[in-house]
Parts: C-alpha cells; structure tokens; sequence
C-alpha cells in the first residue's frame, strides 16, 4: 500500500469516528405516518422533509396533531404506521443504542418549558449532559450549563435561580439553554413565544435565528405565532385534514389556494405581520445617516 493510500485510510477512519455531522439534504425525513388514539385518527400517511440549515415553521389550526408530530420525530410516540428518519437513522426502528446516539444531537424545548421545578436552571442544563456524559468532571458540567445560559440571553447569576423565581420569558430562555446544552444538530421548539409579550417575542426570534445561523442548526418550530413565520421560517408546513398540505415560503403557500392557509395568512393579524416585516427588512435597507 502506498503511503498516500495509508494516510487516506487512517484519515477516513478517523473522520469515521468523529462522524457526528450530518452532511445530508435532510435531517428529518417523515414518510406514510400514521397516528392514532383509539379511534381518533391524528395523522393519516403524512409525509415531511425538513431541510438541513433551515427553520421549519409547522402551523395548524389547535389540536391538529403539532405536538404530537415533534413527539413521534423524537420518539416519544410509537407511529402505527410509516417510517421517521432523523439524520438517516429510522429512529422507529432503531436500536436503543443506535437511538441514544441519535437523541445527544438534538435538543428540545417542549409546550410549556417543561423545566425540572425542585433544580434550579444551571441543574436543570445539567440534566442531559449528566445522562449522555456521565464521566464528566461536575466542575466543567457547571461551567457547560453556565455558558448556555448566558448564550440563551439569561444573566450569568440566572443559572442559581430556580424556575419559579423566572419571568415567563426568562423560562423560555432557560429551556432553549437546556436543550442547546448537548451542542446538538437539531432543535425542536414547540411553541416557544406562546405567552410572552410582543418584545419579548421579537427578541427571542432573533435569538432562535442568530443561534441557528451561528451553530448551523436545523430546526423544527411549532408556531401560532404569525410575526415569527415571517420574522425568521425560511419554510413553512401546514398541519391540517391529517397530513401536511403544503411545504414552502409563505408565497409559495398562498399560491396553493387552500381555504385554510388563505385564511390564515390573508386574515387582518397575518396582514398585520406580513407590513411590520415589509417594514423592519426597508429599515434595515436604508443607508445608515451620517455614516
Ligand atoms: N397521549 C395522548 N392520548 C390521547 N390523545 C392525545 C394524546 N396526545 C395528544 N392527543 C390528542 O391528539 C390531538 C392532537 O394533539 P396535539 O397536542 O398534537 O395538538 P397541537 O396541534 O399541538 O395543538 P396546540 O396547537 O393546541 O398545541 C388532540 O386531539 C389531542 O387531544
Ligand atoms: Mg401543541
């Protein structure tokens, strides 16, 4: 064998082990997915690609199945039928360690935050980096969990403050800290600017699109929220008659014609988002004065 023949090799092995990053077009790929609670049939073979780098808006009118979609993606909810591949693994059929594997490269902020009340929010970050590194010295555990909280916007003193000691919005940010605290590819957030006021909002939709961009994430984003959609979703999924009707830019959707997404992104509130967003992308266009 020649040298350079060696040193390929030894570089492909080694690039083998440390092969965490998905390089593929989708990270999360739905086929034929069926979902059912006794009778009550919630997905009927839908299908869905969320594409590697993007920010997937999922929408759907109430109880459409939203959550319950993110729950069978991360495994929490046995499909009756059809096959769910997250990094192009199908984690319906995987392995528990294959599934352990896959489950440190994504992080999740649930419908409600979903903190560990009795840990405070540097314990609460400390969690999943407790299940998956184990070995790790407790002193960089807490200096892990203190970085993300300052990255998910909280002051450095919030990671000693226990959830109920948090403004609602202050809860956000610390679930977002929990669910980056693995470094993780992916990132579900359900829900994630439900209850809070416009500011506050706004401001945590940029975090979500400044974090995205800077660490290169895909994620996967149940919304309501209209301003969002077209603040930071490079595509959008409609959830509705039990599969998603239609993937796209919002443009793109309009162009679909369906009753339910004319309604929702031709009402007064969705008018209303679509001028403030128009108007925020004009400011940012304009030369700066005096410069
Ligand atoms: N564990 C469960 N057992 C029985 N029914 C369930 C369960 N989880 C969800 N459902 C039902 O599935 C349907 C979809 O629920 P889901 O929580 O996914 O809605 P959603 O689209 O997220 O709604 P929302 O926008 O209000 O959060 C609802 O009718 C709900 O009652
Ligand atoms: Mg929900």
């Amino acid at each position: 064998m020649s040298e350079d023949h060696i040193e390929e090799q030894v570089i492909s092995e080694a690039h083998d082990e440390t092969a965490e990053h998905f390089d593929g077009k989708y990270p999360i790929e739905i086929e034929g997915l069926t979902n059912s609670f006794g009778d009550q049939v919630i997905h009927e073979n839908l299908s869905l690609k969320v594409k590697r780098g993007e920010i997937l808006g999922v929408v759907g009118g109430s109880g459409t199945g939203k959550s319950v979609l993110m729950r069978s993606v991360i495994g929490l909810q046995i499909p009756d039928t059809g096959t769910i591949k997250v990094f192009g693994n199908d984690v319906t059929a995987a392995e528990p360690d294959e599934e352990i594997g896959i489950r440190s490269r994504w992080g999740i902020l649930f419908q409600g935050g979903a903190l560990f009340s009795t840990l405070t929010v540097g314990e609460n970050v400390e969690v999943p980096i407790k299940q998956f590194y184990p070995e790790l010295e407790p002193e960089l555990r807490h200096e892990i969990a203190r970085y993300k909280t300052v990255m998910s916007g909280l002051p450095a003193e919030a990671a000693s403050k226990y959830p109920s000691e948090l403004s609602g919005g202050m809860k956000k940010r610390a679930g977002l800290a929990r669910a980056l605290a693995l470094d993780p590819e992916l990132l579900f957030l359900d829900e994630p600017t439900a209850g809070l006021d416009p500011v506050g909002a706004a401001k945590f939709d940029e975090l979500t699109r400044d974090l995205a961009d800077t660490l290169g994430l895909t994620v996967f984003l149940i919304t309501h929220d209209l301003d969002t959609l077209y603040a930071i979703c490079d595509r959008v999924a409609v959830l509705a008659d039990k599969q998603v009707i239609a993937v796209g830019t919002i443009p793109e959707l309009l162009e679909t014609k369906h009753p339910w997404i004319e309604e929702y992104f031709n009402g007064p509130r969705s008018r209303a988002a679509s001028a403030t967003h128009e108007r925020a992308q004009a400011m940012d266009k304009q030369p700066e004065s005096g410069a």
